[in-house]
């Protein structure tokens, strides 16, 4: 597959607003504490930039509360962006807040057009394919256009399903390295990872799936201790992130940012 790389040098990542609070939720969990929100964003943001990542770092979007997760609304590619067309509603205007952020970093921006619907969160790239997850936001119509319009640099695209009430493909899986997929046991059993090495989360700490490699890092949300211990012990080095607040809109490690 074309220039798929190991090694990102840049993120992109969005203050959380005081609007967070309006976030969207499958479970009404309670507000998530916006200023425990910032503190765990900074050191998100410095565990990524230890990690190698030159950070942009966007200002507050007040108008769209869920805008912290800047993951859904695009996918970054080694050649190309593509700006997403999110499944909610609410959401649609980030994508073009986030326009004018990657024409300023890529040559090429493209964007899904509809009417299909798909947000990044569905997306898992690999070296060998890129995977979309079927899900509430993401529709077979969504897939098909980001598959048509990325086949043109090689990517191969393979429709997967999310488990039910998942919110997300990525909500439950996660890239180690080049062969390699935490995953939690109900996605795994969609036979979706056949052709990978499978690492599980711990029996309980289904929500450690949402983590990200980044370089040599792998940046987990803290309080899985036994999936945390799983890694250690086959060599991961890894960073552990409060995730409380996220956690309350159903967000995570991979929705906080862009990586390329
Ligand atoms: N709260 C994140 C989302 O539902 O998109």
């Amino acid at each position: 597959m074309s220039n798929f790389s190991y090694e990102f040098t840049r993120a992109i990542t969005r203050l959380p607003a005081p609007s967070i609070v309006h976030g969207l939720r499958a479970e009404d969990l309670g507000n998530p504490d916006h200023d425990q929100m910032l503190k765990d964003h900074a050191h998100y943001v410095l565990t990524l930039k230890e990690a190698g990542a030159s950070v942009t770092e966007l200002p507050t979007l007040e108008a769209y509360p869920d805008s912290v997760f800047v993951e859904d609304v695009a996918l970054c590619l080694p050649e190309v962006a593509v700006l997403m067309r999110p499944g909610a509603p609410s959401r649609l205007g980030e994508v073009i807040e986030m326009a004018p952020v990657l024409s300023g970093v890529y040559d090429q921006v493209l964007e899904i057009k509809g009417p299909g619907f798909i947000e990044g969160g569905d997306i898992l790239m690999t070296a060998k394919e890129i995977l979309v997850g079927l899900s509430s936001r993401t529709d077979k119509a969504g897939v098909a256009e980001l598959a048509e319009m990325v086949s043109r640099w090689g990517f191969k695209l393979r429709e997967v399903t999310t488990p039910p009430g998942v919110l997300h493909f990525k909500t439950d899986c996660s890239l180690l390295d080049t062969e390699t997929i935490l995953s939690t046991k109900r996605l795994d059993a969609t036979g979706c990872f056949e052709n990978y090495r499978v690492i599980h989360t711990a029996d309980g700490e289904e929500a450690a799936a949402n983590s990200i490699r980044f370089n040599h890092l792998v940046i987990m949300p803290a309080g899985f201790p036994r999936t945390r211990d799983l890694l250690l012990n086959e060599g991961y080095e890894v960073r552990e992130i409060n995730n409380s607040e996220c956690a309350r809109l159903d967000g995570g490690m991979s929705c906080l940012s862009l990586r390329f």
